[in-house]
């Protein structure tokens, strides 16, 4: 991309921690929802891709993740989506081994770290505890005379959502995202589904270009065409400009989380990309079966 067609883009951020540390709550509560009670025995499932838009009018997109399988399995594929890593750390429990796998792969992708440190508004809150059983795992916080930014929340009562929202923004200003919106869209499937009634649904992330509904595409091994795009509310959309999530309809077949969506010019083109990369990945399991 040309140096003057890049705009700031919102900054990514992927929520990770141990299981019920309070990631779900803590994104509903800045979302203003209430997934959680949605969920079933309140686990969370598959990846939940959201934009919210601060009161200053910022935007930021937020990837809810049911363990680090997800991250580090689009990492490998080299789909590195994410900007910025939210450590939720629940203030009255500990370092628990899903927080440790979290930082090791938060350091692995070279991510900058905010440390949440959620449930403020509990009797056991002991946010010193965890920011002195984090500088044993060389996450040294700001409280600590170190440079990873922490804050204490609690999603239950909203307190620290603003100063999380502003350090969050802080951060992004610093990293200096940007991408030109103004070209043909290329995206990363963030997760993919066959539904009984919509056909293949992938919800992607778009990196740089716009995606726009009758866009011809090519995702992994996939072709086909933008029938319809939806938000994180279930609402069409028409265009989906960089880092927003969008559950593309479609597409061919259902393509894998990692994929990268390309758009092209035509149809024919699309199907010789994709005949293409089933050929390459049919010579690659054959090559690699046992013998
Ligand atoms: P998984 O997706 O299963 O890994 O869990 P999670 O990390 O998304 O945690 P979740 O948001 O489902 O919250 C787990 C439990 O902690 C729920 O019972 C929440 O109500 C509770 N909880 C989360 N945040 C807070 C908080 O700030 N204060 C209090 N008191 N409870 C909280
Ligand atoms: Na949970
Ligand atoms: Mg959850």
């Amino acid at each position: 991309d040309a140096e003057d067609t890049l705009q700031p883009r919102p900054p990514v951020v992927t929520i990770m921690g141990h299981v019920d540390h309070g990631k779900t709550s803590l994104l509903d509560a800045l979302r203003g929802t209430d997934v959680v009670c949605g969920e079933a025995g309140g686990i969370t499932q598959h990846i939940g891709a959201y934009q919210i838009k601060t009161k200053g009018g910022d935007h930021i997109t937020f990837l809810d993740t049911p363990g680090h399988e997800a991250f580090t399995e689009m990492r490998m594929r080299g789909a590195n989506v994410t900007d910025i890593v939210i450590l939720v750390v629940a203030g009255d429990d500990g370092l628990m081994p899903q927080t440790i796998e979290a930082i090791n792969h938060t350091k692995a992708a070279g991510v900058p770290m905010i440390v949440a440190i959620t449930k403020a508004d509990k009797p056991e809150f002991n946010p010193q505890k965890i920011r002195e059983r984090l500088l044993e795992h060389e996450v040294i916080v700001e409280a600590m005379s170190g440079d990873v930014q922490d804050v204490e929340v609690s999603a239950k009562t909203g307190a620290g959502l603003d100063d999380l929202i502003e350090k969050i923004l802080l951060q992004a200003e610093l990293l200096e995202l940007k991408a030109n919106p103004d070209r043909a869209a290329e995206a990363t499937v963030i997760e993919a589904k066959l539904d009984k009634g919509k056909g293949p649904l992938a919800t992607v992330l778009v990196n740089r270009g716009t995606l726009k509904v009758g866009d011809i595409l090519v995702v992994g091994t996939q072709s086909g065409r933008v029938r319809a795009m939806l938000d994180d509310k279930g609402r069409q959309v028409k265009v989906a400009p960089p880092s927003l999530p969008v559950e593309v309809l479609g597409i061919g077949g259902v393509p894998m989380a990692g994929d990268t969506l390309t758009v092209v010019e035509n149809e024919a083109r699309a199907r010789e990309v994709a005949a293409y990369r089933q050929e390459q990945a049919t010579a690659k399991r054959t090559a690699t079966a046992p013998t």
